[in-house]
């Protein structure tokens, strides 16, 4: 069961529409606070807000522009009366094209949304903290790619390696005030995000796969990372500031040129069942001592003895 822990807060959620944001716009207003649920596409926030358990209103905005942020600020005081916390959380990805083929519009586009739009969204959070003489807290959906790099994702990587300097330099100025700011790190969790590439490499068909090697060999869902963001947003953390907190799976952490790692390895089983023997035998139902079909170890590296 979820606590109550946001009892009587008032929260804005953008990108709330789908995805991560629903999810936490679902889990913040499962735990008592008022949701303004704000996304580019008003038909998604209108029924995103209507599903709430708690308070709540739909905001149609577009978070990379002043008037956008203004109008969900001035629509959750002319509902509410203030805002304690925030989830900035909409982002697009872009597109895969190589660095060469890269235009000036792609990556201002992609630039606008994740790096200008949250800058927006602090310094809206923030005035309004001053304007209201108090302090708060607020998660930026930060990425995987805001701490390593892809070649195929070039705006994107950059655009969220900048939100990490958002968080850093937003939590260093907010400290003294008491206002808290973070980043939730996801993975792998499969939305729409990558809708528009659905049948690329690397794109929505295959985002279930690439989590597979992970050391948790799996994708995450959107209420996890809701449930990172709502403990970052909460009291629980209330000694917390300027964090990036990776929910990925353990993805940041793996030696990718080790096999067990899942170097170049689309199925783990090989190296999983080299590395774990009968443990993960039996975790998996499988006979005793036996090995995946077609993958006997071949060399110490398959046996596991060297990681
Ligand atoms: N899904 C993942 O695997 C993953 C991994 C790392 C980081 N993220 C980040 O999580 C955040 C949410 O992504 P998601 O996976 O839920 O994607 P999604 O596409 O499912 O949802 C994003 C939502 O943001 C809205 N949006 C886009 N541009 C907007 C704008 N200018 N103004 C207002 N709303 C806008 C969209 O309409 C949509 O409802 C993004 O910042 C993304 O970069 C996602």
């Amino acid at each position: 069961m979820t606590s109550r822990r946001l009892e009587g807060a008032v929260a804005v959620v953008t990108g709330a529409g789908n995805g991560l944001g629903r999810a936490s716009a679902r889990r913040l207003s499962e735990e008592g606070a008022s949701v303004v649920v704000v996304d580019i596409n008003g038909d998604t926030a209108e029924q995103v807000s209507a599903g709430l358990a708690g308070p709540s209103i739909a905001v149609h905005a577009d978070i990379s522009t002043e008037d956008g942020v203004q109008s969900y600020v001035d629509a959750a005081l002319a509902e509410f009366g203030r805002i304690d916390l925030h989830h900035l959380n909409a982002g697009i990805f872009g597109g895969f094209d190589a660095l060469p083929d890269l235009s000036v519009d792609d990556f201002e586009k992609v630039m606008g949304v994740n790096v200008r739009g949250q800058f927006l969204g602090l310094r809206a959070a923030f005035r309004q903290y001053r304007d209201q003489g108090s302090t708060g807290a607020i998660v930026v959906t930060a990425s995987i790619a805001s701490l390593t790099g892809s070649a195929d994702l070039l705006p994107y990587v950059t655009s969220k390696h900048a939100v990490v300097g958002l968080i850093h330099g937003a939590a260093m100025y907010g400290g003294p005030l008491g206002i808290r700011v973070n980043g939730v790190a996801p993975g792998i969790v499969p939305t729409d995000l990558f809708a528009a590439a659905a049948s690329t490499s690397g794109g929505k068909n295959d985002m279930e796969q690439r989590a597979s090697t992970t050391p948790l060999r799996r994708a995450g869902t959107a209420e996890e990372i809701a449930a990172v963001a709502a403990f970052l947003l909460s009291d629980d953390a209330s000694y917390v500031t300027g964090q990036i907190v990776s929910a990925d799976g353990g993805a940041t952490i793996v030696n990718t040129v080790r096999p067990s790692g899942g170097a170049g390895a689309w199925n783990t089983d090989r190296v999983d069942q080299a590395l774990y023997g009968d443990q993960w035998n039996t975790q998996r139902g499988i006979p005793q001592s036996s090995t995946p079909q077609g993958s006997t170890p071949q060399s110490t590296h398959e046996k596991g003895t060297a990681r």
